[in-house]
């Protein structure tokens, strides 16, 4: 008798479930959100259809309609009504973040939200790199970079941010990070390092909603060159060692085979960054009636759960978390 072993068996509607791999709850996202000083009224991104900045006092109101729908945590990127050439709207008490996050804090009804905060210069500098520049030599310097990170991180737990998410790939951000916040008796506050972040044409859409494009070169001498993968597995060891509690690997769907890797040799809690090229593709596709949206969206997040994501940053948190209910 051919064929004795029938996988179709357990593809009949009823036991599906009980052999399912991986399973999604609400719980697996976290939604970023763009605060922007610059506005009174939410404003869509236009290369991000659905996806809005708000003004910072609509962020607890957000805050409130992620946690509804049973998201627990938050990504807060902001948009400043200031920028200067070291990025000084980073780390001020009352710039846009810490405002931000103030209006979350204060906001009873988002009490059980985490807040975590990106934490980088580039949406805060006129030149829109991610460290401090020198112009005549148009490098990025890492060193001068670091304390001001620090200094950036602890102004977000001051503010009331759960967790600091250092983005900008300098090398040692995370000792700096760490060290400042212990200084400041913030030792319980975790850090997410953004620690194998590609430089990829796929932050494009980004760019326009946190205005970080930059005003000379690009950003591969401190962003990873796609083409490597034990590279990865160094950066991460390297933050590891530096104290991140979570690292991160960015983007997701093209880079799910260093997701994969990463979890399975590193055994970290890991997230993935489902970015703004990813989603942009996905929503132009659907507005042309090209693909299901709902479906892919559920496709796309399963996917990099399966490679090993533990939680999933993604412009799609929302309709995820409603696809689930
Ligand atoms: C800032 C930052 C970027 C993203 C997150 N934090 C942009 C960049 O590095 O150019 C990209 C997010 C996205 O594309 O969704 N350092």
């Amino acid at each position: 008798m051919f064929p004795q072993v029938r996988m179709r068996r357990l593809r009949q509607g009823k036991l599906q479930n009980l052999v399912r791999e991986t399973t999604i709850t609400a719980d697996d996202l976290i939604c970023p959100v763009f605060v922007d000083e610059n506005i009174e009224t939410p404003q869509e991104v236009p290369s991000m259809p659905g996806t809005y900045k708000l003004p910072v006092d609509y962020a607890a109101d957000e805050a409130k309609e992620i946690s509804d729908l049973g998201i627990p945590s938050i990504m807060i990127f902001g948009v400043p009504a200031r920028k200067d050439e070291s990025g000084s709207s980073a780390w001020g008490n009352n710039e846009v973040v810490q405002r931000a996050v103030r209006n979350i804090r204060n906001d009873i009804s988002s009490r059980d939200m985490a807040i975590i905060t990106d934490v980088c210069l580039c949406e805060y500098t006129t030149h829109g790199h991610c460290g401090v520049v020198d112009y005549d030599k148009e490098e990025i310097l890492n060193d001068p970079t670091l304390p001001l990170l620090g200094k950036t991180a602890v102004s977000h737990a001051e503010a009331g941010a759960d967790m600091v998410a250092p983005s900008g790939m300098m090398d040692g951000m995370v000792e700096s990070i760490r060290s400042e916040l212990d200084n400041n008796n913030f030792e319980n506050i975790p850090i997410m390092s953004y620690a194998a972040k590609y430089f990829s044409a796929f932050y494009g859409p980004f760019r326009d909603a946190a205005e970080s494009g930059y005003s000379f070169g690009d950003r591969s001498s401190y962003q990873m060159n796609p083409s490597n993968s034990n590279e990865a597995i160094r950066e991460v060891e390297l933050d590891i060692d530096e104290g991140a509690d979570i690292v991160m690997v960015k983007p997701a769907l093209p880079y799910l085979d260093i997701l994969y890797r990463i979890k399975d040799e590193l055994e970290m809690p890991t997230a993935a960054y489902n970015v703004s090229g990813e989603y942009a593709m996905i929503k132009a596709a659907a507005q042309n009636g090209w693909m299901d949206e709902n479906k892919i969206i559920y496709e796309s997040i399963t996917s990099i759960k399966r490679a090993g994501a533990d939680m999933i940053l993604t412009y799609f948190a929302k309709d995820m978390a409603k696809l689930l209910k």
